[in-house]
C-alpha cells in the first residue's frame, strides 16, 4: 500500500537516472501547477523532489502542509525560498561538494574551447573545409590573467586549476576571503579590466542579478573572454549579445542562460561563442554521487526507506 506519507512528490522533470534510482525505493508522484499557475494541494506529502533550476517557492510549500524535506538536485539554492522553508520547519537538502571538481573542470575546458577554437575547428573539419581553407589563429591560454567572480567552493577550485595552467588569478566577491592567496578586487569592472578571462562562479539570485553588464563587458575588452558556469541571471544577456555583435569582447563560453532551455537564439550567430546545455556537473561520477546524496536525505526523512508494498 502506498500513501502520500511514503511518496516522493516530483515537482519538476528530473533526469531518468535519478528517477529510476528513487523509484526503486519509493513511489514517485508527479506534481504540476494547474493552468492557473497554482499548485494543487497535496496533503500528507512529506518529501518533494526538485532541481536547482526549478527550485521551490512559498506557494508550493503552502500546497504541501505536511512537507518535511525539499530534496534538491544541484548545489544552487537561488530558486528555493529558504526563508519560507525555514519558517515552515522544512529541511532543504541539496548536493554541494560532489559537483565542485567537475564544474570547475568545465570552466577550464571552456577557457580552452573558446581560446583555442576547439569547437569552431571541429565544425570546420565536419564541413569539409580543411582541404581548401585554413583556420584563423587561436589565442594562447598560458600567461594570461583570470578574474574569478565568487571565490566559493567552485571558484576556489577554478582558481587552483587556473593557476596550474599558467594563468594569473585575481578574484572578486562580496568580501575578501581570509587566507585566499590571490589579489581581491572589489569592483567587478576593475577585475574585468585586469582579466583576459572573466569566470563567473558566484551564486545566482537578486544579489548578483546582471552583475555583468555593458560596462563590465566593455572593461573586459576586445581581447577578453567571458566564461559563465554560474547562472544566466548574473549576465545582462542583451548587453552580452550587443558586445559580441560589436566585437567589444573576444568571445564567451556559456553553460548557463537567462532562459533555459529556450535560450536566446541570437547566440547561435557567433562563431566565437561556445554554448553548452547547463552541462558542467553532468558526469557519470557526479551523477552517482548526487543521486546517493538525495537517497540519503530522503531515507533520513522516511526513516530507513519505505518499500512500495
Ligand atoms: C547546480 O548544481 O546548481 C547546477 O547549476 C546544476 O543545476
Amino acid at each position: 500500500m502506498t500513501s502520500a506519507a511514503d511518496t516522493v512528490l516530483v515537482v519538476t522533470p528530473v533526469p531518468k537516472d535519478l528517477r529510476d534510482a528513487l523509484s526503486a525505493d519509493y513511489p514517485l508522484r508527479d506534481h504540476v501547477r494547474g493552468v492557473d499557475g497554482v499548485w494543487p494541494p497535496a496533503p500528507g506529502i512529506r518529501v518533494a523532489l526538485t532541481t536547482s533550476m526549478a527550485g521551490a517557492d512559498a506557494a508550493l510549500m503552502d500546497a504541501l502542509p505536511d512537507l518535511a524535506l525539499i530534496a534538491c538536485q544541484g548545489v544552487g539554492l537561488d530558486k528555493i525560498d529558504l526563508e519560507a522553508a525555514k519558517a515552515r520547519g522544512i529541511t532543504v537538502a541539496h548536493t554541494p561538494d560532489v559537483l565542485t571538481q567537475d564544474t570547475a573542470d568545465f570552466a577550464i575546458a571552456l577557457i580552452y574551447a573558446t581560446s583555442r577554437n576547439i569547437v569552431r575547428a571541429d565544425r570546420f573539419m565536419r564541413a569539409g573545409r580543411w582541404a581548401s581553407e585554413r583556420m584563423v589563429p587561436s589565442r594562447r591560454v598560458s600567461g594570461k590573467s583570470c578574474g574569478i567572480v565568487g571565490l566559493g567552493r567552485i571558484g576556489e577550485t577554478v582558481a587552483k586549476q587556473a593557476a596550474g595552467i599558467g594563468l594569473t588569478v585575481r578574484y572578486s566577491g562580496p568580501r575578501p576571503k581570509p587566507g585566499a592567496p590571490y589579489p581581491f578586487i572589489a569592483d567587478i569592472a576593475e577585475l574585468a579590466r585586469q582579466s583576459d578571462y572573466l569566470v563567473l562562479t558566484c551564486p545566482g539570485g537578486p544579489a548578483t542579478q546582471h552583475l555583468v553588464d555593458a560596462s563590465v563587458l566593455g572593461a573586459l575588452g576586445p581581447d577578453g573572454i567571458l566564461i559563465n558556469i554560474s547562472r544566466g541571471s548574473v549576465v545582462d544577456e542583451a548587453a552580452l549579445i550587443a558586445a559580441l555583435k560589436d566585437g567589444r569582447i573576444a568571445g564567451a563560453g556559456l553553460d548557463v542562460f537567462a532562459v533555459e532551455p529556450q535560450f536566446d537564439q541570437a547566440l547561435l550567430a557567433f562563431d566565437n561563442v561556445v554554448l553548452q546545455p547547463h552541462y558542467a556537473s553532468i558526469t557519470f561520477e557526479t551523477r552517482k554521487a548526487i543521486i546517493g546524496m538525495l537517497q540519503a536525505a530522503i531515507a533520513g526523512t522516511f526513516g530507513n526507506g519505505i518499500s512500495k508494498d
